[in-house]
């Protein structure tokens, strides 16, 4: 039997829907990229987790895309299931200052709820477009604070499908990176958040918010920061100074307003972004001396 149909049989009686060549340039914020094989859209631990056997059984990559506010898909796409987590996989239930989140749920989201309830520490976030798990992963982060520092639990999930509970430490987090991404998926987190004053809170999101709008590009497609800041400066800035703003290659083009973004202004390929990905690298590095390391993940691609 074909994996698909072994996939569609797994799938059949658990409420999710398969969709077979899904373009995923739809479910990324670049707006690039091929078709994935196989797209799922989870809602229960118990898909996902014969969603994890599957993936073991029948060695088909999985790729758990969240809401692609931080990825490159290749143009050739993804050979591949991909998965979004939805329903219970993104709840959020709050209990005092103790908020339980799935990986699913959306920070701009979470950002709202929590402000709105009087609780601090996620204001940061409404300005991040992404999920929960892939701000765990990343360590997601804006305005001296990282989504890790009020995290005080992770669960994981392994490929043979079990639920693993991990410690702030275990998870590892670190500037724009954590050990997250070595198990199968995450599926949720439990953050401690400091009770405040909800007009307060919502007016410190808001004013987050404000000066993102003013130092970021919003309006145009792009995956937010294309690389990490080298320690003690800023990518934006070397870029910048780089003379690099406005240049384009193909449909990409370096932000006039913030010089660590790469915007798809015209039907960008991601080889189009990855050109002038490498082209950054190389003036940078010439100009400056410094190495540039991107932040974006890649989905698709071989290396
Ligand atoms: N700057 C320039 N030119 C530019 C961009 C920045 O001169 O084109 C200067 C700014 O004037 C400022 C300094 O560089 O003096 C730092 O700029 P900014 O405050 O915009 O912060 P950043 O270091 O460039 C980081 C994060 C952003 C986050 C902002 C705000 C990284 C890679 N970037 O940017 O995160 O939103 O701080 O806190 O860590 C992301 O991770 O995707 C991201 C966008």
């Amino acid at each position: 039997m074909e994996w698909k149909d072994a996939l569609l049989d797994i799938i059949k009686d658990s409420g999710s829907r398969v969709r077979f060549g899904e373009p995923l340039a739809k479910h990324t914020y670049f707006g690039i990229g091929g078709e994935a094989t196989a797209y799922i859209e989870v809602s229960t631990v118990s898909q996902l987790a014969a969603l994890a056997r599957f993936h073991r059984q029948w060695e088909v990559p999985v790729a758990i895309i969240g809401r692609g506010s931080n990825l490159l898909v290749s143009d050739t796409g993804f050979n591949g299931i991909g998965i979004r987590l939805v329903g219970e996989l993104a709840k959020l239930q709050v209990d005092g200052n103790v908020v339980s989140v799935g990986a699913g749920l959306s920070l701009p989201r979470l950002s709202k709820t929590m402000s709105r309830q009087g609780l601090s520490g996620v204001e940061f976030a409404l300005g991040i477009p992404g999920s929960v798990g892939g701000a765990l992963i990343m360590n997601a982060g804006a305005w001296g604070s990282s989504f890790g520092d009020v995290v005080t639990d992770v669960t994981v999930m392994t490929d043979t499908g079990e639920l693993v509970p991990l410690t702030h430490a275990e998870a590892e987090f670190e500037y724009r990176r954590s050990g997250l991404d070595a198990y199968f998926c995450v599926t949720g987190a439990t953050l401690r958040l400091e009770p405040g004053d909800a007009d307060t809170i919502t007016a410190r999101m808001q004013a987050f918010y404000k000066q993102k709008v003013e130092t970021q590009p919003f309006a145009e497609e792009n995956a937010g920061c294309m690389f990490k800041n080298p320690p003690g400066d800023s990518a934006g800035r070397l870029i910048d100074v780089s003379g690099l703003k406005g240049h384009r290659i193909g449909g990409a083009e370096v932000s006039t307003v913030h010089g660590n973004f790469i915007l798809n202004i015209d039907n960008a390929t991601a080889a189009d972004v990855l050109d002038l990905v490498a082209y950054i690298q190389q003036q940078v590095r010439e100009k400056t001396g410094i190495s540039l390391q991107t932040e974006v993940k890649r989905l698709g691609f071989d290396d």
